[in-house]
Parts: C-alpha cells; structure tokens; sequence
C-alpha cells in the first residue's frame, strides 16, 4: 500500500515538473519569436558571433572597437574577460547602448576552479571521487558566476590514450567510463542538477569539448588529424560526450580535428546527424578559437564557403574567425540562420539574461564568494585525494616528524607553478611554494631546508617555452653554474635525514600546444636525483606532471614516488598532508604509464588479437609483442598505493543479473591496516562472444570507500545493463554476448596489477 502511494506521489511529482517545463519552453519560444521577428539579418549573424575581445580596460571599453560591434549589434558574447566591472561594462553597452538591447553570454575557461583552483583534470579523475568533482566544478561556478561568467568552457572530456598529447592534462584520461561519471558529475555540478538547472544565480552554463575525438590526434601532435573506425568512436571515445549531453550540458564546442575527413566544424553528421537527431542535443553548438577561419588551412574553402559549411553542418556560434558574419541569404538559408540565432537567444533566455542581464554582476558583494577561507580548504581536501602514491618500498612514506627534511629540485620553491595548465583566472603569487607547504604541515620538530639543485631543462630556450604564461622558475636571475647548484644540493641533501626531490614538468609542459616526444623527466633533472640517491639518504620523489611519464629507472631506483600532477592553488599543504600520513593517498591511475614512448598507444581495455601473448611471457616468436620491451604497462590504468590495506573479502550479486537490467553486486571490503583509509572499489567487464570481438574487461562501475583502521564494510555497486551491449556502426545499441565476466577489486584484473599491489579480483561469470 505504502509503496503504491509513493509511486503515485512520484508519478503525480514528474507530472507537476512535465507540465512547469512545457509552460516554460512556451513562454520562452514566445519571447524568442516576438524577439526575433524585430531582427534584421545582420543582427541574427551577430547573436553568432563570438569575437576575441582583448584586454578590456575599464571605463575606456566604450571607445574599443569591441563596444562599437556591440552597438551595431554584431556580438552574441564575448570570452575570457576577467572582473565584474569589466563584464558589467559590456553588458551595459549591449542591453542600453544596441537597437534590440540583447544581453551578451560572457564564457571563460574555467576548467578546474576559478581562483580556487582544483588540480588539473587528470588529478581530479585520479579522485575517482565523483561528488568531490561536482563539488569542484560547483564552487569554481560559484565564483567565476560572482565575477560575471556565466558559460564555461569545460568540462574537457576528450579520452586520450596518447601521453605524448599535451591536452591529455585537461581530460579524464583513457576510459570512456571513467570520463562520463566525471563528465556528468562536472555538468551537474556547474549547471545545477533537474528542476535547479539554471535556477541559482551561481549556475553557470556548461560546454562540453572538444567534439569530437580530439584526443585522438595522430602521433599525440596537437591538432592533428584523426582517423577512427565507428566502432571504436561509439563504443569509447563518444561515450563522455554523450554522458555531457543526456546530462544536459547546454552547449557543446566542435573540435579542431577532422572526423571522418571532415573537419569537426564542417561535419554535419556529427553535429547534427549524431548530436541532435540519435542524442537529442538542443543546446547550441559553438566553434573552437578560430576553428571556422582553420578550416581554409585544412583546404576545404574560403572563408565565406567554410564559414556557410560549418552553418549549415550545425555550427551556431563561431568564436574569434567572425566567418558566419560574412553570411548572407546567397550562401546559406535564411532558415539556417534562424536556427542557429533562436539557439543562441534561447541559451540567454535559459539563463535568464533576458530577465535580468545583469545576473552575474549584480553585486559587490558577490565577489566575497570568491577564494574564501572555505573553497580553500575544500580544494585541498581534494587535492591531496588526487594524489597518486606509485611506489613505497620499505615504508619510506608517511614521512616521520622529526629531524631534517632537505626539498630539493626545480619545483620546490615556484608558487606559478603549483596552479597547472588553463588557470587563467589564478593569481599565481596567492599558492605556497612546496617548501612552504611541507613547512606549514611539518611541526616544530622538523628543519626544512632547500637547494634548487638544477634547472627544469639543460637548454634555455626548451625552458623558456616550458615557463610560458608568468610561469617562469626564475632562470633568468640565476647567476649560479649548474655544478654550483648540484653541489649545494647535495651538500644540504648529506646534512638531512630524508630528501623529498621535487622534480617533472613544469605546469606548462601539458597543456594546449604542449605536446612532447620524450615523456620522461628532463636529463637535467634525473642527473641531479642519481646524484641525490647516492647520498644514500631515503628520496622521496615528488613528481609533478601533466600526463603519464616515462619513469622506469626512477621505478627501479627511487624507494618511494607520489605523483602530484598539479594540485592547484592548495597542492603544497596538500602534499605536505600526505607526505607526513594526515591523509592518506587514495587517488588512482586514469591512465597506463608506458614502459616507454615506443608502446604508446598503451591502454588498459584494448582488443585481443589473434596472437596474444601468454600470461608473463616477454616476447615469443609470432607473438603480438615487441623485441625490446614487454607488452607490460609501468603502472596501469586503475592503480595506486596507500599507507592502508584495503582488501575485496567478497563480492556477489545482490541480485540476479538479468539482460535488460541493471546488476546490483554487494562488496565487503575490509581495511586490514591500523590507519583510517579510502580506496576504490573497480568493478571491470569483459563480455563474451559478441558480434565484435570485445575489449579487454573494462571499467563498469567503481566507488570510493573511507574505512576507519580495521573497519569491514558492506557496498552496493551497481552495473549499469548498458555494460552488456555494445554500440554497433550505426550507432545503435545491441546485446550479443553469451556470457559476461565481471571482475571486482581494488585494482584492475590484469598480472601488472597484481603484481605491483598483490591483490587478485574476485570474479563474477553470468551465462545469458
Ligand atoms: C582551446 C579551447 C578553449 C578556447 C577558448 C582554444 O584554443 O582549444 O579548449 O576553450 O581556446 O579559450
């Protein structure tokens, strides 16, 4: 009875919400209508226009030619501008100062924070802790909506199985999975959830990018061409974006790359066969930074047939190339401009900028909101829950209270360098230096002392590209030789106790235009830390990265590793939490780490061939393997250390699988350790007997477990029934397996993670 009544409450609930949104897309569709009957051609073109807009200088914006556009009506929005008054400025000249006062959108790629900032993208997959992720991407929309913004630019769910690839810093990493929890969790957490979407004034507009398969760049060279059977794009690298869309992400921006031999921009049966018409998409579609005017150089056209190409492929407003502007009814249907305006306008109307334009600058007071005390401390929550432990031999780490720590190396003492790739809203003075950081967390037992020891790079000029963006390690106002500083280090390094070697890349050697060849730690920096490890003082190294590096010798050398990537404005005192065991590490690997640059691509759920290679075999003759390494991974997709012990004690269906329904598998986990802990719980799949030969078993679900020491827990991990099936070449959804293996632990199924953690995955086998 009592279930009947709450499933009529519900019914009666969802009828209620029906019947609000239909009265709220009428109104909308009024207003737009009403709206846009007023237009005349040239201001329809200029809801399409996204313009670069320069420094806006406040209270001389008027006279910018900028300000004249907007007069005329020959703006929709404008980007990457910083302040409130500076927004509130243009928007006052749009909404008084242009016949038809249409409010401008103001975006901003706010990727992982605001002046909070979150680690990069990467670390923040490495959390596999979806709720700290919608939190992240909640308070960066909490402030960057303070100061104006009300569209971002992310989240960047573009799966990347090429660490040469410098953007693979500002994704999830390798698994589809994995990317579209993170890509959903990311959606929600700046647009606000269901009935709140929009709703709050810190709700600000989402953009999902880069659609599509730029992560696929041939050869990890930015943008390059890509190339990829259907199969492939539906089953893996389309699956974060669709999870954005059925999430309702209001907008989505075309790649650089070319699909199918068509530049994303000018391909309609991306835009629209696939996002609209099979994925029901009904946000607008904008272009990436000069991805109309680009597609001359791809040598599809000029600009005027590129820029009625990309209209009519689906493309509504063009950021920076001002192509679509050149449109008119010769070119293109007047009905193709009307679609993409309407689009437009009804994005601001969602918004609510027609209501109140001045939403998102409203108040002085709202910057207050704005890298708070509280933000803070929450982003180094999450910072140090990024972090990923890669090896701890003979438990050099927690790091003891007690004697003299000696922080050596390049990254110790930057404050810019802490923030990581696309922070453009950071003040990068506000970070502490690591050295700070560990001094702050230390106690008053411990001496901290430093010495840089080397440069990030040999070569100056390498370096000077590697600092870009006022991030510079202050090489220019070095005066010592390299032999001066290597001896200073290991000077300091003979009087401590324990050394932490901060040492990797710099913030800007991931990122956009950052792609590299030799993925390992520059020459220079590994010559110090040989040096450092024949002190024969215990080295703790502390690698910041933005991608998967090459680091077998530090592997085989190095007692203890914990890979940072960039943590953010709070990474120092979050590595300082970590190294001395207040948190414990919990993050895992969104990405398999190659032995060498040679294995790329290297993926955890690839296809068996017809020759595998057996189990702990090297090389064999006519064997899919190399001569001169093994197919093994350094460290896979799904792992990382702890100072606890986590164990799977079993795992079971909590009920009986069945093909068109959700399986619900019941895991006990212990914590066998003396030390409170988290860890992941990876549940992979592997189907049988399909049509396709399938991958190996991939990730289906997960969740993150805090156990106090000792504690036994009992969870409910659902497996979605989506897990079963695969996605043919049409795009459709088909069931064809026999039988499916399910595999539960707190790693993945594979010898390498066995042998790195010693713990085996339970198996679950279901017979269709
Ligand atoms: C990047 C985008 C970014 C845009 C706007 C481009 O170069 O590819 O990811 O959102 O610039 O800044």
């Amino acid at each position: 009875m009592k279930k009947v009544f709450m499933l009529s409450c519900l019914i009666f609930s969802l009828i209620v919400v029906h019947a609000q949104e239909e009265d709220e897309n009428q109104a909308m569709n009024e207003y737009i209508h009403a709206l846009m009957s007023k237009m005349t051609l040239e201001e329809k073109l200029g809801q399409l226009n996204l313009p670069v807009s320069g420094d806006i200088v406040t209270g001389q914006a008027k006279n910018s030619d900028v300000a004249a556009k907007i007069r005329a009506g020959k703006v929709g929005g404008l980007f990457n501008i910083k302040g409130q008054d500076k927004v509130r400025e243009m928007q006052r000249i749009a909404v008084e100062e242009s016949r038809l006062h249409i409010p401008l959108l103001f975006g901003k790629d706010v990727i992982h924070g605001y002046e909070t900032v979150f680690p990069i993208p990467l670390g923040l997959a490495a959390t596999w802790n979806m709720s700290a992720i919608e939190q992240s991407a909640r308070l960066a929309a909490v402030e960057a909506s303070a100061d104006g913004i009300c569209w971002t630019f992310s989240p960047m769910v573009d799966i990347s199985r090429d660490p040469r690839w410098g953007r693979m810093a500002e994704g999830g990493g390798e698994d589809p999975y994995l990317g579209g929890r993170i890509a959903e969790a990311m959606v929600n957490g700046y647009q606000g959830k269901g009935k709140l979407r929009y709703k709050q004034d810190s709700n600000i507009m989402a953009c999902v990018k880069h659609y599509a398969l730029y992560g696929a760049s041939e050869a990890g060279r930015d943008y390059n061409t890509v190339d990829m059977s259907r199969i492939r794009m539906f089953n893996e690298y389309m699956y974060p974006y669709k999870a954005a869309i059925e999430a309702g992400v209001g907008s989505v921006m075309a790649s650089f790359n070319e699909v199918d031999g068509v530049p994303a921009t000018a391909n309609k049966w991306l835009l629209t066969d696939v996002l609209r018409k099979q994925w029901g998409f009904n946000g607008f579609v904008v272009t990436d930074y000069t991805g109309v005017s680009e597609m001359v150089d791809h040598g599809i056209g000029d600009l005027p047939t590129v820029s009625a190409r990309a209209l009519k492929a689906g493309v509504d407003m063009d950021m920076v190339s001002e192509g679509l502007q050149t449109l008119d009814e010769g070119k293109v249907s007047q009905e193709d401009i009307d679609r993409a305006c309407r689009r437009v306008l009804e994005a601001k109307y969602k918004l609510g900028l027609f209501h109140d334009p001045y939403k998102y600058c409203k108040s002085a007071e709202a910057v207050k909101n704005i890298f708070t005390s509280e933000h803070r401390a929450i982003a180094r929550k999450v910072a140090a829950e990024s972090f990923v432990l890669l090896k701890n031999k003979e438990n050099v780490l927690p790091l003891k209270r007690q004697g003299t720590i000696a922080v050596i190396g390049p990254l110790a003492n930057s404050r810019s360098n802490m923030v990581g790739t696309w922070s453009v809203a950071a003040d990068l003075d506000k970070p502490m230096t690591l050295i700070e950081g560990i001094r702050s967390v230390a106690g008053n037992n411990v001496r901290v002392v430093y010495a840089k020891g080397s440069h990030l790079m040999a070569d100056e000029m390498n370096e000077k590209n590697a600092t870009v963006f006022g991030r510079s390690l202050g090489r220019e106002r070095e005066k010592r030789t390299d032999e001066q500083m290597l001896a200073e280090a290991l000077k300091i390094a003979g009087e401590s106790d324990v050394i932490v070697a901060a040492l990797g890349e710099s913030s800007e050697m991931s990122g956009e235009s950052s792609s590299r060849t030799d993925i390992g730690i520059p020459e220079v920096q590994k010559t110090l830390l040989r040096e450092l490890l024949t002190t024969g003082k215990p080295v703790v190294l502390v690698l910041f990265s933005g991608r998967p590096m090459t680091i077998g010798w530090e592997n085989e050398n190095v007692p203890a590793i914990l890979n940072v990537w960039f943590g953010g404005t709070e990474a120092a005192p979050a590595i300082g939490d970590v190294l001395f065991g207040d948190v414990n590490p919990s993050g895992k690997l969104p990405v398999t780490y190659p032995q060498n640059v040679g294995q790329i691509p290297l993926y955890y759920n690839h296809k068996s061939t017809g020759r595998p290679l057996a189990e702990g075999r090297w090389f064999e003759k006519f064997r899919s393997n190399y001569l001169d390494v093994s197919n093994d991974p350094l460290y896979p997709f799904g792992y990382g250390l702890s100072y606890g012990d986590v164990q799977v004690e079993k795992a079971e269906f909590a009920k009986a699988p069945e093909k068109e329904q959700d399986a619900e598998i019941r895991v006990t986990v212990k914590n066998h350790s003396e030390v409170a802990t988290r860890d992941v719980v990876e549940v992979y799949i592997k189907n049988q007997d399909s049509k396709y030969a399938p991958v190996n078993p991939a990730l289906c679900g997960f969740a993150k477990v805090s156990l106090e020491a000792g504690e036994e827990k009992e969870l409910t991990i659902t497996v979605s029934k989506e897990a079963y099936k695969v996605v043919n070449d049409e795009g459709e959804k088909i069931f064809d397996s026999s039988s499916s293996v399910l595999f539960v632990g707190t790693n993945g199924p594979d010898k390498r993670s066995e042998a790195l953690t010693g713990k085996v995955t339970k198996q679950l086998v279901i017979n269709w």
